[in-house]
């Protein structure tokens, strides 16, 4: 909750929670595993969000930058009938955990085929092919434009780009939050705001839930 204070206040955070459905099975335990190990997951309402994208929006392909240990992936895929996953992590280990959670989630939704990829996305999505649906963004927030310009060719007109922590903590829209080491992160986060706000194909809409979330739509054409 005290990342997002500086967001939320916190009596909302904590009232919208207890609103949501409670966490049980698989789910509840990557949600424990993560919490325990200090793995920055999506936060419950951001993971409610995507619920309520996946049937709205009903995508069959999805590109996720940043998979951890599985959880968004697997909130996203037990949302849809069917469909496909590219995930793509950096850090083996963590990537270790995410496959051994894939694993077990082919054995009882088998309908959603989950790929994971181990490397930096800068590098793994040049080997991807579109067209996706769907792309959610959250990895190294200093390189969400990196990551949006790899991503951005392989979504179909029509698809939905997610970007999570695009407040990060606050320091986003107040100076006076920023700490010195995070200076440079806040300066791209900024600049790639200012790019999905401002894109000729992309309608953005910013979110101030949990640590910020950003939903871009990838209009037909310029301007349409
Ligand atoms: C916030 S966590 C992702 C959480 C996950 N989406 C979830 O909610 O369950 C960010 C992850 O991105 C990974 N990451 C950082 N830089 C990356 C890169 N360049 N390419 C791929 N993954 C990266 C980190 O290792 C970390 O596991």
């Amino acid at each position: 909750m005290e990342n997002e204070a500086k967001i939320v206040y916190p009596a909302t955070t904590a009232y919208v929670r207890t609103l949501l459905p409670k966490s049980e099975g698989y789910l509840l335990r990557l949600e424990e595993e993560a919490h325990r190990d200090g793995v920055p997951i999506i936060q419950p309402e951001v993971a409610q969000y995507m619920r309520v994208l996946m049937q709205l929006h009903r995508p069959t392909r999805i590109l996720e930058i940043g998979a951890a240990t599985g959880y968004s992936a697997s909130v996203m895929a037990l949302s849809l009938p069917a469909g496909e996953i590219d995930t793509i992590e950096l850090n083996a280990e963590t990537a270790r955990i995410a496959a051994e959670h894939f694993e077990e989630l082919a054995t009882f939704h088998p309908e959603v085929s989950v790929r994971l990829h181990v490397g930096p996305a800068e590098a793994v999505i040049s080997d991807l092919k579109g067209p996706y649906d769907f792309v959610f963004i959250d990895a190294a927030k200093a390189h969400y434009s990196a990551f949006f310009e790899g991503a951005y060719p392989l979504v179909r007109p029509g698809g939905l780009i997610v970007s999570d922590n695009v407040l990060f903590r606050g320091m986003i829209t107040d100076d006076a939050l920023i700490l010195p080491k995070y200076k440079t992160i806040v300066k791209r986060m900024r600049q790639y705001l200012e790019m999905i706000s401002e894109h000729s194909r992309l309608t953005t809409s910013i979110l101030s839930i949990g640590d910020g979330v950003a939903l871009s739509y990838k209009r037909e054409a310029d301007g349409a």
